[in-house]
Formats: C-alpha cells, sequence, structure tokens
C-alpha cells in the first residue's frame, strides 16, 4: 500500500463485545475485557501502518442506560487500561486525546485520562482519540453553546461562521476528519458517532466482532479503503482530468 493510501484518521467502532462473551458462554464484561486486548492490538496496528490519528469509540452518552454493574466495569477497565499503558503511551510517543463530556465521567477516570492527556500532550506518532461519554448531537449543541457565547463575548463574528471555524469547536477540533470509519460485528449504522466528520468518510463494516478484530482485519480495512474512490462530490471525469 503505498503511503498516499493510508488514512489519515481511522475512526473505529468496536461493537460486538456482548455478543463474544455471548458466544462464549462468559459474562459481557469478559467480552469488554477482551475487547480492550483488540484495542491494544488495533494500536500497534496503527502505528505499523502509519496512521497518524485513530479514534476508538469506547462510550457513549446513551451507554449510561447500560446495567449498572456493566458501566462500572466499563469504566474500572478503561481507568486499569490507561494507568497500564500510559508508560507504553509516552515510549511509543503516541497522544491521548478525549473525545466527549468528560465532566460527566466518574472523578477517578477524569483524573486518569487527565493525567494521561497531560503526559502524553506533546506527541505526534499517532493521536489516539478515545471517544467517551461522546455522542454526535451532545457535540454538537455543546459546540453551538460555546460559539454563542464567544459571540457574545465579542471573541467571535458570526458573519466570519463557516464550517472551517465551526469544526474549531468540536471535540475532534485538533485531528482531521475520519477519511476511514470502521464499524465490527456486522452492524450497519453510525450510532450517533462523529456524524459531522463523516460527512466524506470511507465506511467498511466488518463481520468479526470486536474481541477477535486483529491486525490482518485492520489491514484488509485500510486495503479496501485504498481501493475506493474519492470523489468529494466531483465526478470521476473530473478527478483524472
Ligand atoms: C460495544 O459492544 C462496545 C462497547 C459499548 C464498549 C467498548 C469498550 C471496549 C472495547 C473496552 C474498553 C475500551 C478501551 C479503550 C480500553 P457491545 O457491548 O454493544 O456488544 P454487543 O452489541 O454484542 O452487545
Amino acid at each position: 500500500m503505498t503511503a498516499s493510501k493510508i488514512p489519515q484518521h481511522v475512526a473505529v467502532i468496536m461493537d460486538g463485545n456482548g455478543r463474544w462473551a455471548e458466544q462464549h458462554g462468559l459474562p459481557r464484561i469478559e467480552g469488554h475485557r477482551k475487547g480492550t486486548q483488540a484495542v491494544k492490538r488495533i494500536l500497534k496496528a496503527a502505528e505499523d501502518f502509519g496512521v497518524k490519528n485513530i479514534t476508538l469509540f469506547a462510550f457513549s452518552v446513551e451507554n449510561w442506560n447500560r446495567p449498572k454493574l456493566e458501566v462500572a466495569a466499563l469504566m474500572q477497565l478503561l481507568e486499569s487500561f490507561l494507568k497500564e499503558q500510559k508508560e507504553q503511551l509516552v515510549k511509543r510517543e503516541m497522544r491521548l486525546r478525549v473525545l466527549g463530556r468528560t465532566s460527566e465521567l466518574p472523578r477517578s477516570t477524569q483524573k486518569q485520562l487527565r493525567k494521561t492527556e497531560q503526559a502524553t500532550q506533546t506527541f505526534n506518532n499517532l493521536t489516539v482519540g478515545l471517544a467517551l461519554n461522546y455522542g454526535s448531537r451532545t457535540e454538537v449543541v455543546d459546540a453551538v453553546k460555546a460559539i454563542t457565547l464567544d459571540a457574545q463575548e465579542g471573541l467571535l463574528d458570526l458573519n466570519e461562521l463557516d464550517y472551517e471555524v465551526f469544526r474549531q469547536y468540536l471535540y475532534t477540533k485538533e485531528m482531521p476528519d475520519p477519511d476511514l470509519i470502521i464499524r465490527t460485528s456486522g452492524e450497519c449504522r453510525l450510532s450517533n458517532f462523529l456524524l459531522l466528520q463523516s460527512a466524506y468518510s470511507e465506511i467498511y463494516l466488518s463481520d468479526v466482532l470486536w474481541p477477535d478484530f486483529d491486525k490482518a482485519e485492520f489491514g484488509a480495512a485500510l486495503k479496501a479503503y485504498a481501493s475506493r474512490e474519492r470523489r468529494f462530490g466531483k465526478t470521476a471525469q473530473q478527478l483524472t482530468s
């Protein structure tokens, strides 16, 4: 694959942990635990393939509706992951960015996130966006509120407002829009994930459940992406002339 065909930003909807657990006769949380191992594998794969940005959908604003025990276990897994991986992220010069309404997360999770963000803020080998308590609609509402405040305070001239300015108010402001969105487990929807940013993203659906997703599957997604023709609203003829 030539370097120009490697997506700059891959975003992943990691789906299927629960079904994986069910298929193995295990409690759901074991699927999430196994899913955490897949996260580590895919970060390594992204690094190996030269992807510069990856965003992982780890917890949505809607996920609070899950059983309390599952939510608590997910937060616990996340904290352990951050504690355990902080050193690795620093060593491999990876930057962690959290995307979402973080102020609503448990205090201990917030603390661990802040520490990891601070420890990795100067790195750019691979930027890892962790979408946590994330929902596109909330993101847009938060952006509109911030824009309104800035306009009221004279920090923003609304006549100057276009998408380039608007995107500076999104949680993803420091990352390019995703070139490729991968969803695992055979589901075929975006589930309130990066709805604005995905306007021109290529979408790749894999039948593999997230805990089984590996470097070969990730490579297959990149290969499919490389074979796509991205037109951004132009005709095929315009692209070749
Ligand atoms: C979707 O599977 C997955 C989630 C809601 C959580 C994703 C979390 C992880 C992969 C582990 C922790 C994350 C990190 C970054 C360390 P599901 O439970 O909806 O699966 P189902 O549709 O089969 O029930």
